[in-house]
């Protein structure tokens, strides 16, 4: 049985650097975050969006966190020693049925969590049920499909980039289709919000891009490269082998084409990798990473 924790292969250093801190600084006068008392993060993992959020939470204010891997909760508690101002609690839990009251926080969040579960309606219908009436409501979900699309691959063909457009558009599908969750959500929340009735509904996008520059003498470069290296080590695409061929396959994918698919794939970033280790790489990308809120 695999006991690999949920999202493991994410949890790489450039997590650290996903957000401008003036960014959430805007987001934190936007959203009114000096005035929550309690919150609560989903599927909060190690921690990471609780620590973005923290900095711009008021002394005393109770920082819940709830996730459904002991291993993460454990190593959040850990981690948010970081932020002496707030009571931090972390406790296991599953989103689909949060462990807390109704009306319970201020403010419930979450990063990176919709995309990866079965009903992403059910979760932020429970979300709601624990959140006060008048408080915030607020998610960081992607496009990952994006990010593919706008690579500005000039060296690349066209008639060798859009069959692995099209194969990560099946795999996302396909793995959508297996209920283990849908990677471009982002754009479907604010709708879900609506259906929800939540009022005052407003999203935005993250300011941050990702900045490859020779000779990438940057904390974040350098995390980049480190995740490139591991990513090839491992054979990972944006998922391993198995389960890329899976999600392929579920997602109306030939299974005599997967092959050739999976090596292009690979291809692509080794040709990537390659000019990072000759140090000639440039590349910025800008993931497209939504911002979604609405008030109860
Ligand atoms: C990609 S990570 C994001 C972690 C964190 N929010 C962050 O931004 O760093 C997704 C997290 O959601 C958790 N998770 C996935 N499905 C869940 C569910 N149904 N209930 C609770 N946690 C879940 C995973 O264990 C993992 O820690």
């Amino acid at each position: 049985m695999d006991e690999t924790p949920h999202s493991a292969a994410y949890f790489g250093d450039t997590r650290d650097f996903w957000w401008n801190r003036d960014f959430l600084e805007l987001m934190s006068r936007r959203w009114q975050l000096a005035e929550v008392r309690r919150a609560l993060d989903v599927g909060c993992g190690l921690g990471h969006w609780a620590a973005c959020l923290a900095p711009f939470l008021p002394a005393g204010c109770e920082l819940t966190g709830v996730d459904r891997e002991t291993r993460w909760i454990d190593e959040a508690r850990h981690r948010s020693a970081a932020h002496p101002h707030l009571r931090c609690t972390f406790v296991t839990g599953e989103a689909e049925r949060l462990p807390f009251a109704d009306d319970s926080f201020d403010l419930v969040t979450c990063q990176t969590v919709l995309i990866h579960v079965r009903e992403p309606v059910v979760v932020l219908r429970e979300m709601l049920r624990v959140l006060r009436p008048g408080g915030l409501l607020a998610v960081a979900e992607p496009n990952n499909v994006a990010v593919n699309l706008v690579r500005s691959d000039l060296a690349v063909p066209v008639a060798e980039i859009l069959p692995l457009v099209e194969f990560q558009m099946r795999c996302e599908r396909g793995k959508m289709k297996l209920g283990e969750g849908f990677i471009s959500v982002g754009p479907l929340v604010p709708g879900w919000f609506a259906e929800l009735g939540l009022g005052q509904i407003e999203s935005w996008q993250s300011d941050k891009t990702t900045m490859l520059l020779p000779p990438y003498a940057s904390a974040e470069a350098q995390a980049l490269v480190s995740e490139a290296e591991a990513m090839d080590r491992q054979e990972f695409w944006i998922w391993n082998r198995e389960d890329t061929r899976r999600y392929f396959l579920a997602g109306g994918g030939e299974v005599e084409k997967f092959e050739d698919l999976w090596r292009r794939a690979l291809a692509r970033e080794r040709f990537l990798l390659a000019g990072l280790r000759a140090r000639t790489l440039d590349r910025t990308t800008a993931p497209t990473l939504l911002l979604v809120s609405g008030r109860k």
